[in-house]
Order: C-alpha cells, then structure tokens, then sequence
C-alpha cells in the first residue's frame, strides 16, 4: 500500500477502504508519513468529505491508536462531552447528579482551550484538588464512590494530537469528519458504555450555525452507536454566557449553588437536561422521568453530597464548597455600565470569553499560569432592558493592568436595540 495511491483516490471522490485508513493511522503515529502527505490527505478529505463508514473506521482506527481506557468492570458508565462554551460548568454539576442517580462518572477532562474554559482548570481552584491520580487510584474511587474527574491521560488518541497540529495549520479543522473522528475518537478511547454529547450553538459555539450543529450531532451520534455505545446528543444554546459566571473560582460557585438548589435557572435547566439524559442511558427509562429523578437528588442534597464526597476523595479542602464565600477574591474589579438605554440585543459570547481570558482566567500561551479568582460576573443578559446608569456585568483580576483591554473587548461584545423580540431557548433539540 502507498500513502501516494491513498491520497489520488480521495482526490478523485473515491471511499477509502478500512484497511487504507488503517495503513494510514498506523503509519502517521509511527511517525512513516511525512507532514506533507498528512496534509494532502486532509485536504482532499476537506474537500470531498467522507461516507459514514469511513468516518466510523477513521474514528475506531483514532481510538484504538493509544491507551483505551478500559471500564468494563463499572456499572452503569457514563461520560459527557461538550463542543465547548462560555460560562460551561455543567459536568460539575452532573458528573455528581448521575452518579447520585446511580452512574459510575470516571470522567476525564480537558482544559480550557481558546475562549473556552475547561473542568481540569475549574477544579484545580479548590485548594488542595488533585486532577492527577494514579490508573489503580482513578478505577478505585470510580468504583467506590461513582465518580472521579481527572486530567487526559498523555496517550490517548496520539493520531488526534498529531491531525490536529497539522491540521490547525492548513485550514482543515473546520470539516465535519474530521471534527467527528477528532471528538469521538478520544471520547472513545476513554472507555464509558454511555455518552452524553453537548453540542453548542451560537455566537460562542466552535459551530455557531444550528444546522450545521445538528449534522455534527447526529454524525457524531451515528458513529458513536456504530462503535457499540449509548449516544444521545443535546444541542444547547451558547448565544450568550451559560449562567452568570465566567471563570474558574466563580464558576465552581455557581454549580455549587445550583448543587445547594439555589443556582441561576438556565443552568440548571441545562445542567438537568444533560444529566437526565445521562441517567436515561443506562438506565433505560425515558428521560422525562431522569428529569425528575435528577432534580430530586439537588432537592434532597443527594447530588451535592456525591460532589464533596468528591472533593474530600481528590485531596480538595470541602470546607470551600461548605463555605463558598472562602473562595479567593480578586484583588481588582470593575463594573461595567450599559452603553445606551435600550435592550440588550446581541452578545458576541466568543468575544466575552476572550476577555476573560484577557483577565487571566484563561491561557493566552500554553505556558501561562491560571488565576483563579479572574473572570466575569454578568449583571444584565440578552434581552434585559438597560439605561446607562446600569451595571451589565463586574470583571475580576489579581492584575489591574488587564481591565482596560479586557473591558474594552467585553463592550464590544454588547449590542442594543431599542426593542427585543428574541424567543430563547436553552435546549434545541436531543438526538438519541
Ligand atoms: N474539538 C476537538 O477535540 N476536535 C476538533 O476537531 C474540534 C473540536
């Protein structure tokens, strides 16, 4: 087999067979196939795309190009991904709920990426969380207690990272089989028998186009059944921050609240439906029933005990989720006015996370280290009315030098109107 003749037959609108997509993986993660064969195939693929079968073999093929996690020993394996957003703690709220419901949550996660935070980052502001473990220690505490949350394993799905690089660098990241096989491949290898997807829409989703959300759910839903899992995806709106925190302190507060039953009702409208369709999995009953399932165990305090006990099992100190106000404050905020009177009309929610980022809730490089306590409390949200002398939104940082870019970037964001007739919806649809 020659990757030359693999890459004419995709240029020339043909299906790869499983074996030349195999050839292919095997050889790009040994380090065989020069970048530039790489490139050409991912090009061709852009351009030409990919039948379901192949994607499906693209993405086994992904999965299996590293460690898998294997989880066949647990009960009722769940696991949830999302495509990404602003203000996005759900699985901090829900990796507790479905294992109070019953689940098994050995949850891997990553950190934030671009203008979207990450779990990994959200924990790691406990003082004391550890978001490493040891394989023996991560099986355990899954086992005994129905949950453990950590940091990606450094070998999973090494021809994702690979792909990825490269495909950051030629314009080909934006193509659904490769979004797919990239996604799936790594949701995969770590090993639930169910799995939940959060597919994102709006201004601060990676695909912001409700169709285009709704072919990446379903492809991604197809190919995670083909692959012998339980699927369901959620498409869930991101046209503006998802509760009213954005950063890493504020944000384990707010889904501590919505675990003390006293959290912001979008959030917990999303967070429920989400968990509700991670206890439907497993557990085969309709998700209108896990609805109230779930909420019941925020009611009862069920779901916030799983969350310490959690907390406690992971090295964390729970006497900041007993106490939340212990959390650290920033040293500088800001409070943001409205610009006109009018109603708010629009928000760029890419835009917002950015400069919260700019605030140091987030990386700018790889390196950069995270402060914990930056971020983003909005007062006012998409379709409230607003007069000048009205605070929309507070920005948090432990370095006063930020706010001025920062605070510029979140006013861009904002747009009014004199009249709002937006009909908003959390929730766009589920595919099961
Ligand atoms: N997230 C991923 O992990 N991969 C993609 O290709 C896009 C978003």
């Amino acid at each position: 087999m020659r990757m030359y003749d693999i890459i004419s037959k995709k240029r020339d609108k043909q299906e790869l067979t499983k074996e030349e997509i195999s050839y292919f993986i095997k050889n790009l993660v040994s380090g065989e196939i020069p970048d530039y064969q790489t490139s050409a195939l991912l090009m061709a693929i852009c351009i030409n795309g990919m039948s379901d079968r192949e994607t499906l073999d693209l993405t086994i093929e992904m999965e299996h190009s590293g460690d898998c996690v294997d989880l066949s020993s647990l009960k009722n394996t769940v696991d949830k991904h999302s495509t990404g957003g602003v203000g996005d703690k759900t699985s901090l709220i829900i990796v507790p709920i479905a294992a109070a419901c019953g689940g098994t949550v050995a949850k891997m996660s990553g950190r934030g990426l671009g203008h979207t935070g990450g779990t990994i980052d959200k924990l790691e502001s406990i003082p004391g969380f550890k978001t490493e473990l040891s394989p023996d220690v991560f099986m355990k505490l899954s086992k005994e207690n129905g949950l453990a949350l950590v940091g990606q394993s450094g070998n999973m799905a090494p021809a994702d990272k690979k792909l990825y690089a490269i495909r950051d660098v030629t314009a080909t990241v934006s193509c659904m089989p490769l979004i797919v096989s990239s996604i799936m491949s790594k949701k995969l290898a770590a090993g639930a028998q169910n799995i939940v997807l959060d597919v994102t829409v709006g201004s601060g989703a990676f695909i912001p186009d409700i169709n285009d959300a709704r072919v990446l759910a379903q492809t991604m839903v197809n190919v995670g059944k083909g692959a012998g899992r339980n699927v369901a995806a959620v498409l869930t709106d991101m046209d503006e921050p998802l509760g009213y925190s954005i950063g890493n302190n504020l944000e384990v507060i707010e889904a501590v609240d919505v675990l003390k039953n006293k959290g912001p009702e979008d959030l917990t409208f999303v967070a429920l439906t989400l968990a509700s369709e991670m206890v439907s999995l497993f557990s085969g009953k309709p998700s209108e029933e896990c609805f109230e399932e779930c909420k019941k165990v925020i009611q009862n305090g069920k779901a916030l005990e799983k969350f310490r006990q959690m907390v406690i099992a992971q090295g964390g100190d729970v006497s900041y989720i007993d106490d939340t106000t212990k959390f650290k404050k920033a040293d500088y905020s800001c409070e943001i006015k409205a610009a006109q009177s009018g109603y708010i009309s629009k928000i760029n929610t890419e835009a917002i996370g950015v400069s919260s980022v700019m605030l140091g809730a987030g990386r700018e490089k790889k390196s950069d280290s995270i402060d914990f306590s930056a971020g983003i409390r909005m007062v006012k949200k998409l379709g409230d009315k607003v007069s000048p002398q009205d605070t929309i939104a507070v920005l948090y940082t432990s370095d006063e030098s930020r706010i001025k870019d920062a605070k510029a970037k979140f006013e861009s964001a904002i747009s009014y109107a004199d009249s709002y007739s937006g009909e908003r919806k959390l929730v766009y649809g589920v595919i099961r």
